[in-house]
C-alpha cells in the first residue's frame, strides 16, 4: 500500500483526479469505478470543472440504498447525477438499483454487469469503523454484490444527509469485498480525524474480517490519499 499525505483535501483530491485524468487520456482507465458520500465531493467538483472527454469512459458505482429511487434526493443514482454524470458525457454508468422488487436477482445482474465492465480504477472511502462500500465488519472478504443490512454506526454517520432519523435506510446493495478487490488499481481518500482510527486499522492492523478495509493489504496497487488528520494515529507519520 503506498500511503500520500497531504495538508488539505483539496490538494489529496487533485492528486486523486490527476491519477484519473492521466488514465483516461491513456487510454488505461475504460471502466472507473466510483463511491459516494462525502469524501469524493471535492473531487468531483475538480472533475466535473475540468471539461474532460470521457466518451470512451464506463463508470460503475459501489453501492445504492434499498428503497430509494433514482429521483430520491438522498439516492447515491441522485447524487452522482448531481455530482458528476449530468456534467459529464461518460459512455454509460451502472449503479445497482435498490428499487429492484427482486434484490437477489439484482445483485447477480450488477455481478454480470461488472464481469462485462472490469474496473481499472477504483475510488474508495472509508467508514469510521473500517468499511468499504456498504460492507460492514464482519462481512467475507470472499463476498460479491449482495444486499446489506446497514450497522447502527453507519446509519447514524449518514444521518447528516437525511431529514429525519427513520428516513436512514436499514439496507443497501453493495458491490462485495472480492468485486472491489477485483479492480486492477484501487485509490481510498480518507479525510479528517473520525478516520483516523480505520485508517491506522487499516493500514497497520491485522488483515482480518473485523475491519473490511484491512483486506486491501492484499492488493497489489493500493494508493491511500490522506489528509493528515486521517493519517494522524499512523505509526510513521505521528513520531
Ligand atoms: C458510506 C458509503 C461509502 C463511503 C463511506 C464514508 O456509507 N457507502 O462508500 O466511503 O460511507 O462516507 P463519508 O465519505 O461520507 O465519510
Amino acid at each position: 500500500m503506498k500511503l500520500l499525505t497531504y495538508s488539505t483535501a483539496v490538494d489529496a483530491a487533485e492528486k486523486a483526479f490527476d491519477i484519473i485524468k492521466d488514465g483516461i487520456k491513456n487510454g488505461s482507465i475504460r471502466t472507473l469505478g466510483l463511491a459516494t458520500g462525502g469524501t469524493p465531493l471535492k473531487f468531483y467538483q475538480k472533475f466535473r470543472e475540468s471539461g474532460l472527454d470521457v466518451s470512451q469512459v464506463s463508470t460503475v458505482n459501489l453501492d445504492e440504498y434499498v428503497g430509494l429511487s433514482a429521483e430520491d434526493e438522498n439516492s447515491y443514482h441522485y447524487y452522482m447525477n448531481s455530482e458528476l454524470f449530468s456534467h459529464m458525457n461518460f459512455k454509460e454508468s451502472f449503479l445497482p438499483n435498490g428499487m429492484a422488487e427482486d434484490l437477489e436477482a439484482e445483485c447477480l445482474h450488477y455481478e454480470s454487469v461488472l464481469q462485462k465492465h472490469p474496473v481499472d480504477v477504483q475510488i474508495l472511502g472509508i467508514g469510521e469503523n473500517g468499511h468499504i462500500g456498504f460492507n460492514e465488519p464482519g462481512t467475507s472478504f470472499d463476498s460479491l454484490t449482495h444486499v446489506v443490512e446497514l450497522t447502527e454506526s453507519t446509519r447514524e454517520a449518514n444521518r447528516r444527509f437525511f431529514e429525519k432519523e427513520e428516513d436512514v435506510p436499514t439496507h443497501a446493495v453493495s458491490m462485495g469485498i472480492q468485486s472491489i478487490m477485483a479492480a486492477k488499481k484501487i485509490i481510498l481518500l480518507a479525510f479528517g480525524g473520525n478516520k483516523a482510527k480505520a485508517v491506522k486499522q487499516m493500514m497497520e492492523g491485522n488483515v482480518d474480517e473485523s475491519c473490511p478495509a484491512s483486506i486491501l493489504q492484499k492488493h497489489s496497487d493500493v494508493v491511500i490519499l490522506a489528509d493528515t488528520d486521517a493519517a494522524s494515529l499512523l505509526q510513521a507519520i505521528s513520531k
